[in-house]
């Protein structure tokens, strides 16, 4: 039984409105803050098979959600190829050394340290109904440079940035690796059981045209050229935040199956502008859904009737903020489910 999600994914469905939310496993859930004390932070419980299956089924055990994506980060590939990988609580990842001032060349990769995350995603397909959706994902090779380059976040991207400009080669070689091993992790993550694949390129939108090109949209096709020969059958949404009209060159040119949108993007312009018949998934803003109210029903059906006639996987513009309230989830739940086309 394929499911709403995978079908929406296919292109096959058009009239039904499937819906997950990103970051739908993490803080805001008690369930999940509950687990997380108990083993001690994020990395443990990401190196816990079942503890992070556990989580990843936690937000469609309460919410019935179409979709279930692995609980797991981004930056797992760094850490297999030879970074370490802490999170400080309250300021986020470190990743060392940084590759501002170490050569790519002088990490060692640890390429076990993607097998746990294998056992999980075929943990969570064991307890995963039929007709739910088991998402697999990877950051997209910039957005995983920026935190390797700079060795934790920043405001735009600033080190990494320059470093393009200034030693395309090396930093050319950077991204190359990434994509080597985002291949290699993902088609590991489909083989154990992920049905669909979600791109993260979270800071796609602090690049100029031309670096967009480069950085963002040639990596991306050559990852969806390789998981389409490898892996034909399965699904890959990219998720470029940020890239604003730039959005449709990368529809047009990654190969993706299914494009995110952010909340910036107006839902109107990406229905006139995106290729017909393109799935879309995306974007009511996370902020509309910590305030609840008339509002957020108002907007969420704005996006719902946008898209009506075309693919459309409902999901927030980013991810789910850790103080959003549950009754929240529920009511714009409800509102999806209840939506037909006029
Ligand atoms: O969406 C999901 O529910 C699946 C799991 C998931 C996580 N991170 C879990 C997580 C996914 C898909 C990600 C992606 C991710 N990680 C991105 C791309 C998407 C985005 O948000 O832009 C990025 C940039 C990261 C890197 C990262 N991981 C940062 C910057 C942080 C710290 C900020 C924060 O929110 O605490 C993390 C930690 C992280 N990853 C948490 C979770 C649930 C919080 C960990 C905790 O303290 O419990």
């Amino acid at each position: 039984m394929p499911g709403l999600l995978l079908d929406t994914l296919h292109g096959s469905n058009v009239d039904q409105r499937p819906i997950w939310l990103m970051r739908q496993a993490g803080r805001y859930l008690p369930e999940y803050r509950a687990l997380r004390a108990q083993k001690g932070g994020f990395l443990p419980l990401v190196y816990d098979s079942a503890a992070a299956a556990e989580i990843t089924l936690q937000p469609i055990r309460r919410f019935g959600f179409d979709g279930a994506i692995l609980f797991s980060d981004i930056l797992i590939v760094p850490y297999a190829m030879g970074q370490n990988l802490e999170f400080l609580v309250g300021e986020g990842p470190r990743l060392s050394p940084r590759l501002l001032d170490t050569a790519l060349t002088s990490l060692h990769a640890v390429p076990e340290r993607l097998t746990p995350i294998y056992e999980t995603v075929r943990q969570v397909k064991a307890g995963l109904g039929g007709s739910r959706t088991l998402l697999g994902f990877a950051g997209s090779p910039w957005t995983v440079a920026t935190y390797m380059v700079a060795g934790e976040g920043s405001r735009d991207q600033h080190d990494t940035r320059a470093l393009a400009y200034r030693d395309s080669g090396a930093f050319q070689a950077i991204i190359d690796a990434i994509a080597g091993v985002t291949i290699e992790y993902l088609l590991g993550q489909i083989a154990a059981g992920a049905e669909a694949v979600q791109l993260f390129d979270s800071w796609a939108g602090s690049l100029a045209p031309a670096e967009f090109e480069r950085w963002v949209i040639a990596p991306n096709a050559a990852i969806v050229k390789a998981l389409h020969a490898r892996a034909p059958q399965v699904p890959v949404i990219g998720f470029p935040k940020g890239a604003g009209e730039k959005l449709r060159a990368y529809a047009a040119e990654t190969g993706v199956d299914a494009v995110g949108l952010d909340e910036t993007i107006d839902p109107a312009w990406a229905a006139r502008t995106l290729p017909t018949g393109l799935p879309v998934q995306g974007n009511l803003d996370p902020l509309l859904l910590l305030a609840g109210g008339d509002e957020l029903g108002r907007q969420a059906l704005h996006v719902l009737d946008c898209f009506a006639g075309r693919p459309h996987v409902f999901n927030l513009g980013h991810g789910i903020g850790q103080t959003t309230p549950l009754e929240h989830v529920e009511q714009l739940i409800g509102v999806v489910r209840g939506w037909r086309p006029r």
